[in-house]
Parts: C-alpha cells; sequence; structure tokens
C-alpha cells in the first residue's frame, strides 16, 4: 500500500506551550484509510485536518462499534521526537478490533504512517517539560445501516493534539471514591480493551464521584463487587510494606501499558511485584495495620497518579499523610525522564521519529 500525502494550504496558529490543555486542539494534517470487503484496507493517506462526512444512519453512531487508542509523542534536549512504547499500542488497537468485530490492520504499516504523519507535524510538538503531543488513532463503523451487525466498512484515521503538561499545579496526590453502585466491566464483557462504549458507561459515576469531592471512582469487580480493578481511566498499584501489588489482568481491566512498564522497571530494580487479586477490604485491613505505604493510578495521560484518599462507604482512609510517596515519585521520575529521553530505556521502548 503506498501512503498518499495531500499537504494543507493554509496552517493554524499554533499555542505558546503555555496555553496548552487537553484535547480540545488538534494539528493541520491527519492520517485516514479505509476499509472495505473487496479492497480490505485501502487509500491509506496523510491530509488536512477535516470532518468526516457521514450518514445520519452511520453504524457506528448508533452501536458504538469504535475503538480508540492514545499514546505520546515527547521531544527530548535535543530536540528530537520520540515515541514511548508505541507498538504495544498498535498491538492491543489490534486486540481491540478482533473484540469488537473490526477487521485487523498492518500494525508495522500504521506506526510507518504515524511516524510520518508525526514528521509533517513535527513543529507542533511542544517543548516545555511535561507537554507532549498526544495521539488518537481510532477506527469506527462506516456503514449506512441501522440494523444490529458488524459493519461492512470502517475509517481508520489518526489525530495528534499538543497537549500541556498534566501536572501544572504539582505533582498532588488524589482523593478517590469506591463505587458499589456502578461497575465499569464485567469478565466475558470488553472492559479489557479500548472501546468507547467502556467509556460512556463510566460517566455516571464519575459524575457522582465529582460531585461528591472526588477525582476518580475506584471501580470493583463486576461479580461480586468485591476486587479492586481500576481507578478511573488508569490501572492501580498499591505498595504493601516493600511489595508492589497490582490487580491481576482478570479479562475486565485494561491491560495498560504503563503498567506494564512500572512493572517491567520495578523487576528490573529488584522490587517484588505481585499480580493478583486484591479485594476492598484488604486495603483497609492494611491502611489500618499500617502495611498500606502507597496507592497510585498509571496511564499514559498522567504517568503516574498518587492516591492520598479513598472513600468507601462511611470509611475514609488517608494514605502516607495524604503526601507523595517515594515509591510513587521514583516511578513517576523514572518513566518521563526514559520518555523525554534524559536516560536510556530498556530496549524497544523507544521509537524515534
Ligand atoms: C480504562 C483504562 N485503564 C487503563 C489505562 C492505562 O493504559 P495506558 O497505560 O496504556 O495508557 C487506560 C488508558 O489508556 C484506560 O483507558
Amino acid at each position: 500500500m503506498d501512503l498518499t500525502i495531500s499537504r494543507a494550504t493554509t496552517l493554524k496558529d499554533r499555542p505558546e506551550d503555555s496555553d496548552l490543555t487537553f484535547g480540545t486542539l488538534f494539528t493541520d494534517h491527519m492520517f485516514n484509510m479505509d476499509y472495505n470487503p473487496e479492497k480490505g484496507w485501502h487509500n491509506p493517506r496523510i491530509e488536512p485536518y477535516t470532518n468526516i462526512d457521514m450518514d445520519p444512519s452511520t453504524m457506528v453512531l448508533h452501536y458504538g462499534q469504535a475503538i480508540f487508542e492514545g499514546l505520546k509523542a515527547y521531544r527530548t534536549d535535543t530536540g528530537d521526537v520520540q515515541l514511548f512504547r508505541p507498538k504495544e499500542n498498535f498491538a492491543r488497537f489490534n486486540r481491540s478490533a478482533r473484540t469488537m468485530c473490526i477487521p485487523e490492520f498492518d500494525e508495522g504499516f500504521a506506526l510507518d504512517a504515524l511516524k510520518q504523519l508525526i514528521e509533517i507535524e513535527k513543529e507542533w510538538v511542544p517543548k516545555t517539560t511535561g507537554t507532549s503531543l498526544y495521539i488518537r488513532p481510532t477506527i469506527i463503523a462506516m456503514d449506512p445501516f441501522v440494523g444490529v451487525r458488524a459493519s461492512h466498512t470502517y475509517r481508520f484515521f489518526i489525530i495528534l493534539s499538543p497537549v500541556g503538561a498534566y501536572y501544572k499545579e504539582g505533582f498532588n496526590p488524589v482523593k478517590i471514591w469506591v463505587t458499589k453502585e456502578h461497575v465499569r466491566a464485567v469478565r466475558g464483557g470488553v472492559g479489557h480493551v479500548k472501546t468507547a462504549g467502556n467509556y460512556a458507561a463510566s460517566l455516571l459515576a464519575g459524575d457522582k464521584a465529582q460531585k461528591a469531592g472526588y477525582s476518580q471512582v475506584l471501580w470493583l469487580d463486576g461479580v461480586e463487587q468485591k476486587y479492586v480493578e481500576e481507578v478511573g481511566s488508569m490501572n492501580i498499584f498499591f505498595v504493601f510494606n516493600d511489595e508492589l501489588v497490582t490487580p491481576e489482568l482478570s479479562g475486565s481491566i485494561l491491560p495498560g501499558i504503563t503498567r506494564d512498564s512500572v512493572l517491567a522497571l520495578a523487576t528490573s530494580w529488584g522490587i517484588k511485584t505481585t499480580e493478583r487479586k486484591i479485594s476492598i477490604d484488604e486495603i483497609f485491613d492494611a491502611h489500618k495495620n499500617g502495611s498500606l505505604k502507597e496507592v497510585f493510578g498509571t496511564g499514559t495521560a498522567a504517568v503516574v497518579s498518587p492516591v492520598g484518599v479513598v472513600k468507601y462507604g462511611d470509611d475514609i482512609i488517608t494514605i502516607g499523610n495524604g503526601e507523595v510517596g517515594p515509591v510513587s515519585n521514583r516511578f513517576f521520575s523514572a518513566l518521563t525522564d526514559i520518555q523525554y529521553g534524559k536516560t536510556e530505556a530498556p530496549a524497544g521502548w523507544i521509537e524515534k521519529v
């Protein structure tokens, strides 16, 4: 397949790094590719950023057959632009495709197209500490049809958005709220992939948490509502004394690339790591007996998000006096140093653009 490139004739104004927020502004170009059963994936192209023209009956609008990814390009001190473990994102994207009855794509081709797109948009990669270029690959069902079945046609697109530093107000712990009223995902469902409906399903609980003064929901498993699964749209880690523990991938948890990176770094540093079921009662007991040292979330947006307060029913616990602990700090520094090219990365983690 040949990638065609058509350049925008007028370019947008680029904001100052200090004015960047998250996800509101997009670059001048995008990648597009189409699928139909006759041609398979075809017509890959980089072209000016534009609307998608669709019939009101287009399937994605009705049944949510949509998948996406989220990753970032980082600018190093020497001005280079690099991606953090992008092959993992495209592998997960294809797993999401399989789960949602969407035809798989060639991961190598997609990564190559992404690199070419970023090369064209290089000036959009911000330069100040903590800023980055957020990358959103997406596939949506395109048949104009309102019957329930998998679509026959699809659009694959990649858009890019320069984003500001996540921790503009400092690396502060968040307060999280455990819900038994709502669940995010269940075993046998689609919680282990990045499909649009998972996020729609999480909104009401998120809203309730916010109204109660908490920034994220701590999700319990969908069957017994006993075991911890994720926090907001991040994976979750606990430090019990000197051991790092995270919920095992049960089928309803998204296998985060940051999660995998934290586990790999911890192992390389000689920290004991365990992936297992962790009940919410165990967390509160460990807090009581003093063995719960730290709690933090992990994900591409925040990298590491320390948790300071957990509310479960009428019980509220404060972890580490509500301050950021040394383990959270160490992972945040190590990962961001790798992402911004300040230290050497484990083999295969960094792809230069
Ligand atoms: C539900 C959910 N869990 C966890 C994560 C963290 O994944 P990653 O570390 O790959 O960003 C994300 C974000 O992608 C997510 O949407």
